[in-house]
């Protein structure tokens, strides 16, 4: 039994509907945006960094904003719907987890938890909240949170990020419940380790990936490339009856608990 078994493919035909993707200039949001495009959409991404934007396909639209500040994703809404006429999925990606965060509680500065509350929990909130009028509108809409395998269980020293991203979870169950009779669905996915600029400085720093691959069932890290597949599974007519609630997309991470046997060394 050598021979590959076919592994299947999935083939998106996402032509007409408009997606708007924040943080879409690098790592999964750069890839959810790049799988959109190939599916037929039309894109815009939303991001703080212009310059990393400016070499990715010029048919995404780019729209400079921060979504810590509401007039931002005001606009970026506003921006989407003036050139496409619509908006179909919001993908609430960016977000922050600065080499500073990495302390314990007593250590952690007001700064940084009010900076990281603004991106990833405040962020998430403006932008759907102008999103939703137009999907109201529409009468159809989804909408995709970037949790994290650390909204559902944590480790030391992520005083900021576990609690901040446990939030997306219930901001996702939140707007499910509230929009569901009025055709607008809200989902996360919660990725486990993923290859991107955001994880890659710690990777590199702790001496590469092997550890963190090793405690993935799988026995690697993800690529952005699976999340974005998981993103545009569930924003498809294919998971009409999900809402409300969240996919973890790691590896087998999450079911892996600490009394398991470890794997043996590679
Ligand atoms: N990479 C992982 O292993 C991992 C694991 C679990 C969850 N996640 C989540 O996935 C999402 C994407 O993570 P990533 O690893 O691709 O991150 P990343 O740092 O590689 O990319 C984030 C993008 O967001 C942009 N951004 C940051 N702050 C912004 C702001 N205020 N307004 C607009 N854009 C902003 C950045 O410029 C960048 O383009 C995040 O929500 C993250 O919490 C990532």
């Amino acid at each position: 039994m050598t021979s590959l078994r076919p592994a299947g493919s999935v083939n998106y035909d996402n032509s007409g509907r408009v997606v708007l993707v924040s943080g879409g200039a690098n790592g999964i949001g750069r890839a959810v945006c790049e799988a959109w495009l190939a599916s037929g959409a039309s894109v815009v991404c939303m991001d703080v960094d212009d310059s990393a934007a400016n070499n990715f396909s010029t048919q995404i639209a780019f729209v400079r904003g921060d979504t810590s500040v509401e007039d931002d994703c005001k606009n970026a809404v506003a921006f989407t719907v003036d050139q496409f006429g619509a908006l179909d999925v919001l993908v609430n990606n960016a977000a922050i987890q600065p080499r500073s965060s990495y302390v314990p509680l007593h250590e952690l500065t007001a700064e940084l938890w009010d900076r990281m509350i603004g991106v990833n929990m405040s962020g998430y909130t403006f932008m759907a909240k102008h999103a939703v009028p137009v999907m109201l509108a529409q009468r159809s809409g989804v909408i995709v949170n970037l949790a994290s395998g650390q909204a559902h269980r944590t480790a030391r020293e992520v005083p900021a990020y576990g609690p901040i991203k446990a939030a997306n979870l219930m901001q996702t169950r939140q707007w499910g419940v509230e929009y569901a009779r009025q055709g607008i669905r809200v989902v996360s996915v919660s990725p486990g380790c993923i290859d991107t600029p955001m994880v890659r400085a710690s990777l590199d720093a702790q001496g590469g990936e092997h550890e963190i691959a090793h405690r993935h069932p799988v026995g690697r890290i993800g690529k952005p490339e699976e999340i974005a597949a998981a993103v545009l599974w569930l924003a498809s007519a294919a998971a009409s009856f999900v809402t409300a609630t969240d996919l973890e997309v790691d590896g087998g991470l999450g079911a892996f608990g600490a009394f398991a046997d470890p794997y043996p060394a590679q």
